[in-house]
C-alpha cells in the first residue's frame, strides 16, 4: 500500500489524514497516510526514515516548512517564490519540494467564498512559512496592494524582498498599522493563537463593513484572530479550513493524477466542528 504521511511539530490535530482518506475513499484509491511529530531537529532524520519506509509523499506544517524547502533535490518555482514547501514528493530516490497552500488559499477565497481579490487592497500579518507560502499566489490572483507586517519586522522585510515587487507588496512596522488605512482582506498567518492565553490585538481601522477576515490556522488556533476581527466590525471572518482542504487536494492530485470534489469533504469537517 501506498505511504503517505503529513510532518509537523505539534501534529495531533491535523486534519489532514481525515481529509486525504477521505479524498482516497472518493476516488477509490488505497493509500496510508499517518501524522508524524517531528521537532525541528529530528525532521530531517524522521524524512528519511519515512522515505525508507517506501514513503512516497508527504505534506509539511508548522514549523517544517522552510527547513523542507531545504531538504529537497528540485522546487516548483512557487516553492522558490515562497522560499518553503508544503507538499514533498519521491521521486528517483529524492524530495521535490512545491507549495500549494497559496493556492489553496486562492482558491477557497475565489471559489467557495466567492471574493475577487483583483485591484482589493490586503494586510497579511507574520512572516513565516504559512505567510511565505501563501504572499506570491495573493499577487498572482491580482492583488492591489499587499502590505506585510510582523512581530519581528526584519522577517517582513525580507519577505517583501523575496516578492520583488516593492510597487504593489511592501512592509510596515507593527506600530505603524494605524496609520495605513482600512483593507479589504486581512489574512493572519502568524501562529500567536497556539497560545492558550493569547489575545490578538490591532488598531480597528484597518476594517472597514466590508473586510474579509481570514485566519490561515483553524480550529482553536484561529479564535483570538477572528474574535478581533468580529469585535472589529468584521461580517466576513474565514478561518483556514478551506484553504487546508484545497491545499490537500492539490498535493493529492499531484501524487495520484485525479483531481477529489473537495465541497463534500470540507462540509463534513466543518459539521463535526458544531
Ligand atoms: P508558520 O509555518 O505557521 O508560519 P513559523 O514559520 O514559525 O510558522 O512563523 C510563525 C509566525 O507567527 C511568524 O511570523 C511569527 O512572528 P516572528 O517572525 O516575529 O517570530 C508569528 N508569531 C508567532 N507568535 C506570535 C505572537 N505571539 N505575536 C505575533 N506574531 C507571532
Amino acid at each position: 500500500i501506498a505511504r503517505y504521511a503529513v510532518f509537523g511539530h505539534p501534529i495531533v490535530q491535523s486534519l489532514s489524514p481525515r481529509i486525504h482518506a477521505a479524498f482516497a475513499r472518493q476516488c477509490g484509491i488505497a493509500l496510508e497516510y499517518t501524522a508524524i511529530d517531528a521537532p525541528a531537529q529530528d525532521f530531517a532524520a524522521e524524512l528519511e526514515r519515512f522515505a525508507g519506509a517506501g514513503g512516497r509523499g508527504a505534506n509539511v506544517t508548522a514549523p517544517l516548512k522552510e527547513a523542507a524547502f531545504a531538504l529537497c533535490a528540485q522546487t516548483s518555482s512557487r516553492a522558490r517564490r515562497a522560499g518553503a514547501v508544503n507538499t514533498l514528493t519521491r521521486n528517483d530516490g529524492q524530495w521535490h519540494g512545491d507549495n500549494t497552500d497559496g493556492a489553496g488559499l486562492v482558491r477557497d477565497l475565489t471559489g467557495r467564498h466567492g471574493l475577487d481579490l483583483r485591484a482589493r487592497r490586503a494586510l497579511l500579518v507574520g512572516a513565516g512559512g504559512a505567510a511565505r507560502g501563501v504572499a506570491p499566489a495573493l499577487l498572482d490572483a491580482g492583488i492591489g496592494e499587499l502590505v506585510l507586517v510582523n512581530r519581528t519586522p526584519e522577517r517582513a522585510d525580507a519577505l517583501a524582498d523575496a516578492l520583488g515587487e516593492p510597487g504593489r507588496a511592501h512592509s510596515r512596522y507593527w506600530k505603524d498599522l494605524r496609520d495605513l488605512g482600512d483593507f479589504e482582506l486581512i489574512v493572519n498567518a502568524t501562529s500567536a493563537g497556539r497560545d492558550p492565553d493569547a489575545a490578538f490585538s490591532a488598531p480597528l481601522s484597518l476594517v472597514n463593513s466590508r473586510t474579509l477576515a481570514v485566519d490561515l490556522n483553524y480550529g482553536e488556533v484561529a479564535i483570538p484572530f477572528l474574535a478581533w476581527a468580529r469585535s472589529a466590525g468584521c461580517h466576513n471572518v474565514v478561518d483556514g479550513l478551506g484553504m487546508l482542504v484545497e491545499q490537500a487536494a492539490e498535493a493529492f492530485e499531484q501524487w495520484h493524477g485525479v483531481r477529489p470534489q473537495t465541497d463534500a469533504v470540507y462540509t463534513a469537517l466543518r459539521e463535526r466542528e458544531d
